[in-house]
């Protein structure tokens, strides 16, 4: 394993301490996610994030990206589940590592010769990435924003100056995401966000409660205890449902609902697609009446 230098993520100081906590915790302390990105010569490519916690740099989520040397990754069919419409203008926002899909983005709306703005904020010059490919692909209508030197761009102010029309796309931390879908809410603007984790689960959520799941096309009823994931009631049923994260951020395990109102704890549908209720993620999500009729 090598660390992947050319991004420039870690300094050599993070890396020592990176290489630290790795012997200190094992293989088994790592979380490891699949990710793909583009590099700067327009090459899609995937690695593996492990994500360490370090105890002691206040609760900070470290992200140490592994380069598997010599090895080779097998690479499911990509699925997009953040793709980039047709608008009359667009803003994207970055926040961190965020910038990683909406940097095609940018080089899809540079070769439209598309309405087109981006911010993109990062804690140190040194951890922010795709800098050089963002500068050359959009020029000034890209914002750099480092945010230990400058403050906090005004999204509120950014959001409310967009025309009618215009959509943003967002990716970044979760607050980030939180205050973009709320400003935009409250300014009637199109946002779509893309996550890289689970949503935090909401402590006041109900429980679980038994569901029963019809499979229409197998011919099946299952029924679904308060503790098991409606995915694993449809496996037990003997149906193969592809999952990845089983967190409800990945979108793999997305399944057409026929009837019933399912709840949605995923992080992958926009509002709009809640409510119309077509389609959910049963490693997560559940049911808001007894029963729910699916496509399988
Ligand atoms: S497996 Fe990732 S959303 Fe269900």
């Amino acid at each position: 394993m090598g660390f992947i230098k050319k991004f420039g993520l870690w300094t050599e100081e993070q890396q020592e301490a990176a290489r630290a906590v790795l012997a200190r915790v094992g293989a088994e302390g790592l979380r490891t996610i699949r990710v793909s990105f583009v590099d700067q010569h327009g090459i899609l490519c995937h690695c593996v994030i492990a994500m360490v916690e370090l105890s002691g740099l206040a609760n900070q989520l470290a992200a140490l990206s592994l380069l598997l040397v010599g090895k080779t990754l097998v690479v499911n069919h990509v699925r997009n589940h953040f793709p980039l419409d047709t608008a009359d203008s667009y803003l994207l926002i970055a926040g961190g590592i965020g910038v990683t899909p909406l940097v095609p983005m940018a080089r899809e709306l540079a070769a439209r010769g598309a309405d087109w703005s981006a911010v993109y904020c990062g804690h140190g010059a040194h951890t922010m990435a795709f800098r050089e490919e963002l500068t050359r692909v959009g020029g000034d209508r890209v914002s750099f924003v480092d945010t230990t030197v400058a403050p906090r761009p005004d999204l509120k102010e950014l959001i409310g100056a967009l025309a009618p029309g215009a959509v943003v796309y967002c990716c970044g931390p979760a607050g980030l995401l939180d205050a973009v879908t709320e400003i935009c809410e409250a300014a009637g603007v199109r946002c779509e966000t893309e996550h890289f984790s689970a949503a935090t689960p909401d402590p006041d959520a109900a429980p679980g409660d038994e569901v029963e799941l019809e499979l229409r096309e197998s011919g099946i009823t299952v029924v679904a205890d308060a503790d098991t994931t409606l995915l694993q009631a449809i496996r037990d049923a003997g149906l193969d449902l592809e999952s990845d994260c089983e967190e409800g951020y990945c979108g793999t395990c997305e399944t057409r609902v026929l009837e019933g109102t399912p709840d949605h704890r995923d992080v992958v549908l926009s509002k709009a697609e809640r409510a119309a209720g077509k389609t959910f993620f049963p490693c997560v999500s559940r049911a808001c009446g007894r029963k729910l009729v699916l496509d399988l």
